[in-house]
């Protein structure tokens, strides 16, 4: 358990251990700060008759509990501490023992200089109860200038209020963030497997927004225990670093904690790995609720093997690159509180899959087939997408664009329709825990009547991202579905090589070769139809539009009691109606 700050002299130590509990505290994401927590607070400031701060993360744990020198509090060594121009993602809530709850000079001006999301005191009366309190925020328009909130009953705190303020500086400092050029990260890139991989190595870091100074390659059949690439290649890079005046270097090769720990200790600035930079990366693009929860997973998971390695001098250097997104403040918590949350998130990720499995069980019933759309990232999957649903996904020319599944419909030349669904890209060293965290996210894909995998036919590394593909699927267990190949980019195509001669080109950008790829599905999709006869009743009126949502209908007659269909549909829907006592009249049409 973390350790408790400030002035502890004179405190009984049973009375510490009562306070340290308070480290084990988790708020709830719509809760300022829970009352009774307030009450407890209260009481114990009574009770060592001093200011007591509990710093919170905007994730609802507690970080730091610090008793304050009797008048004022010490500032914490805050290690999430970014740049000045973002909010640290911390506030403070502390006591004002034999006080009202309003807030002083020296809170507003720790508000300020620890850039913190919240700085908020509460009275305590003589019973130890908690009485008023205040709230202030940082000011975007103006720098060094407050917001205060009115003074209000401890017992009935704007909670939803004062997060919503929280939401709305963060979005302004973060509106006004790419004109600092502090922000910027400058990284050297270092890699031991070649120069292809540097190279998207290289796009990876753009993608995440730093510039990259240098790129170095010591190749190498493993690498070094110590410091991935050799002592000595690594004491070179500590010069380069120093004389390119790099922030950032970034190691193409999965670093363990010792090495991360050597290399920040031997270069002293931050260091990050492939896998830490496609997180991060990820971290920035999740937009669904889902995405969300999958990526702070994945980066927990990431960390928690990795405890070792930061904290030295990633503490000193935090933000940017690697630090981003939902678990960010995770950084420096304990093993027990990572396992803790860990565990939360598989709640949450497991009640959206049920969710999903009801939704994937409601199509099925409605027999649609599902067809994917998987492949490298940037080969232009979304794009392929939005021209064939008329949809309006995210396109752009950066890695993983697309991060959350999008499923829509789509109709096939012959009137035939089937689910399309875009996936999150695929790439080189795609991180275990990621494929692991996104696992049933792709499943989705995973399970499709039909797998289309769009590949970038103007790229160079063509064959070599289809076999980067090929392996993910086979990891997911995918193998089997059919598969057609969409080479796209044709517009930009030089040369004409490619792993299966019978791939399809296309331009999804400017709409060539769609019409054939939509002949090609259809026919993948009907190898599981089967074309049949039936004889509809009046009676069973409902069925008839169960069948012509899960079929295409050839041919339609109206008698007097009934109608008499011919439909291509999967086969299992024929036998569903079947089982609602319809009676096939031909079931093997050709
Ligand atoms: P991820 O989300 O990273 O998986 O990417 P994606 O595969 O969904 O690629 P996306 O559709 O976002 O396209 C990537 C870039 O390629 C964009 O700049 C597109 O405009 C471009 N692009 C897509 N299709 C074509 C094409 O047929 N020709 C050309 N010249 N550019 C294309």
């Amino acid at each position: 358990m973390p350790e408790l700050h400030g002035n502890l002299e004179g405190i009984k130590k049973a009375t510490l251990t009562e306070i340290k509990a308070l480290y084990d505290e988790q708020i709830p994401a719509e809760t300022f700060i829970p009352y009774p927590l307030l009450e407890k607070l209260c009481g114990f400031s009574l009770s060592v008759n001093r200011e007591i701060a509990l710093y919170i993360s905007r994730y609802g744990d507690i970080l730091d509990v610090i008793i304050g020198k009797s008048d004022r509090i010490d500032l914490p060594e805050l290690s999430l501490r970014r740049s000045a121009a973002r909010l640290s993602m911390v506030r403070c809530v502390h006591t004002h023992p034999n006080d009202g709850g309003e807030l002083s000079d020296v809170d507003l001006s720790a508000l300020v200089t620890v850039q913190l999301d919240a700085m908020c005191s509460v009275g305590v009366g003589r019973n130890g109860s908690p009485t008023t309190a205040q709230c202030a925020f940082l000011n975007p328009d103006v720098h060094g200038e407050t917001t205060l909130s009115e003074v209000v009953s401890a017992k009935s705190l704007p909670d939803a209020a004062w997060l919503r303020q929280i939401e709305d500086v963060d979005a302004n400092y973060r509106a006004a963030l790419p004109a600092s050029q502090a922000d910027i990260e400058k990284a050297v890139l270092v890699g031991i497997e070649g120069e292809d991989s540097l190279a998207e190595l290289a796009q990876l870091s753009e993608t995440a927004g730093a510039i990259t100074l240098e790129s170095i390659l010591q190749k190498r059949d493993r690498p070094d225990p110590l410091y991935c690439v050799g002592k000595g290649k690594a004491e070179e890079l500590a010069l380069t670093v120093q004389t390119l005046q790099a922030n950032l270097v970034i190691f193409d090769e999965e670093l363990s904690g010792v090495m991360q720990r050597n290399l920040e200790e031997l270069l002293q600035v931050k260091v990050i790995d492939r896998t830490a930079l496609i997180l991060d990366i990820f971290a920035l693009r999740a937009r669904t609720s889902e995405g969300k929860l999958q990526v702070e997973m994945a980066q927990l998971k990431y960390r928690s093997q990795r405890l070792l390695g930061q904290g030295l001098v990633l503490s000193r250097l935090a933000g940017g690159i690697g630090t981003r997104g939902p678990g960010e403040s995770k950084l420096e918590v304990s093993r027990r509180r990572i396992r803790e949350r860990m565990a939360d998130l598989e709640r949450q990720l497991r009640a959206l899959e049920s969710q999903r499995s009801l939704r994937r069980k409601r199509r099925e019933k409605n027999r649609i087939p599902i067809v994917a759309l998987v492949g490298y990232t940037n080969a232009g999957k979304s794009t392929l997408f939005n021209r064939l649903t008329g949809a309006d996904v995210y396109v752009k020319d950066a890695l993983f664009a697309t991060l959350d599944n999008v499923s829509r419909p789509v109709t096939l030349p012959r009137g035939g329709r089937a689910l399309l669904i875009d996936t999150v890209g695929f790439i080189h060293k795609l991180p275990h825990d990621l494929i692991e965290a996104f696992h049933a996210t792709l499943e989705e894909a995973a399970l499709a009547d039909v797998i289309v995998v769009v590949s970038d036919g103007s790229s160079s590394y063509l064959l070599k991202h289809h076999k980067t593909v090929q392996e993910v699927l086979q990891n997911l267990g995918a193998s089997e579905a059919p598969q057609i190949h969409a080479l796209n980019k044709a517009d930009l195509m030089t040369n004409g090589e490619t792993a299966d001669p019978d791939a399809i080109r296309i331009s999804a950008l400017h709409g060539d070769g769609l019409d054939a790829l939509l002949m090609r599905i259809e026919k993948a999709v009907s190898a599981h139809m089967q074309a049949f006869r039936v004889f509809v009743p009046f009676s069973a009126y409902h069925m008839l539009n169960r069948i012509r949502k899960g079929g295409v209908i050839r041919e339609e007659s109206y008698r007097d009691d009934g109608v008499v269909l011919t439909v291509e549909a999967d086969r299992t829907l024929m036998n569903s109606i079947r089982k609602e006592g319809i009676r096939i009249l031909d079931d093997e049409i050709i």
